[in-house]
């Protein structure tokens, strides 16, 4: 089923009028069906049990056995070193040796990374998803230490720039204009996005995870990852504003680490990451579970992931980094 592009404009709206074109370009190509295919019935599924902390191991072995191509990919890598010390042969074996939350994570990650496949140009995009895979795991991680996870961390952290992706391939010459100008200036990619093209990668992987039909919380997440204080909490607070949060963090954590595309926002790396403007906004909640943070460990857990994942076999993620 097409897009609707009338729940598309909610995201796609151009602050500057010349470029109103993009926005329109934009809600005009992800309404159709080709450019984001939806995600699979088992990876929607897969996302909705995850949301389910009494979820049996039987019913996501059932749901990923429905996607014969992602039970396939899972047993590869769940076989992968990293993982397993031996080899897998079949899904049950890797949820009992691996355990559910894991399966659920190589699933996840899986699913998203082939939806974007097609997308694919020339720049390296190992360093892209080393990015996306480190802000995934530490969203879970930082979101954690302040409430019972709600099973949306990890989706938001792994989409929150798929925007980019998007960028890149329908307009790669603008891309790379702002890659040039966003390194001199050291600012990161939105404010120049906003000022090239009139709309962020933020509006547009907000735009591309409807399509996903991904979560209402995983959209706003990802929608105010480099906003998150100004999420409109409608009559009933939903959990859109910490979580936009907690991406914000564990983005600016990455960033701090020096992983990502040419472009990112240059930081004081001096300073303790405590201090980061997007730590203090966090402070606002009660951290009821505390966090001990190993960023130099969870950065070596993100390289294993993408090369287990079948990306960033030789790593030369170092000449992307910026
Ligand atoms: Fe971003
Ligand atoms: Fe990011």
């Amino acid at each position: 089923m097409p897009n609707d592009p009338e729940r598309l404009k909610r995201y796609l709206t151009c602050e500057v009028p010349d470029k109103q074109w993009v926005a329109d370009k934009l809600i005009y190509l992800l309404s159709g069906e080709t450019v984001i295919p939806p995600f699979s019935a088992a990876a929607i599924k897969l996302g909705q049990l995850s949301r389910d902390e009494n979820c049996q191991m039987e019913e996501v072995a059932e749901v990923i056995q429905m996607d014969a191509g992602l039970a396939s990919d899972i047993i590869k890598v769940a076989s992968s070193v990293g993982f397993a010390a031996r080899r897998i042969s079949s899904l049950d074996q890797a949820l009992m040796m691996i355990g559910m939350s894991e399966i659920r994570r190589i699933a996840l990650s899986m699913g998203v990374m082939k939806n974007f496949e097609h997308l694919k140009s020339q720049v390296d995009w190992n360093s892209f998803w080393l990015h996306s895979i480190l802000v995934a795991r530490l969203t879970e991680r930082v979101a954690a230490a302040y409430r019972p996870l709600c099973g949306s961390e990890y989706l938001s952290g792994l989409l929150h720039d798929c925007g980019k992706l998007v960028l890149e391939h329908y307009f790669p010459e603008d891309f790379d204009r702002i890659i040039i100008r966003a390194t001199e200036r050291g600012s990161g990619h939105v404010v120049v996005e906003q000022e090239f093209l009139g709309v962020s990668h933020a509006q547009i992987g907000a735009a591309v995870c409807e399509c996903l039909q991904a979560h209402l919380e995983v959209i706003r997440a990802v929608w105010y990852h480099h906003d998150p204080f100004n999420v409109q909490e409608g009559n009933q607070p939903d959990n859109s504003k910490f979580l936009s949060a907690c991406v914000g963090v564990a983005d600016a954590l990455t960033n701090y680490k020096q992983i990502n595309i040419y472009g990112a926002r240059i930081m004081d790396y001096d300073k303790p990451f405590e201090e980061l403007p997007e730590w203090q906004f966090l402070s606002q909640y009660q951290m009821s579970y505390g966090l001990d943070l190993d960023l130099d460990l969870e950065v070596e857990k993100a390289r294993e992931d993408l090369k287990s994942f079948g990306l960033g076999g030789d790593d030369n993620s170092e000449g992307e980094e910026a």
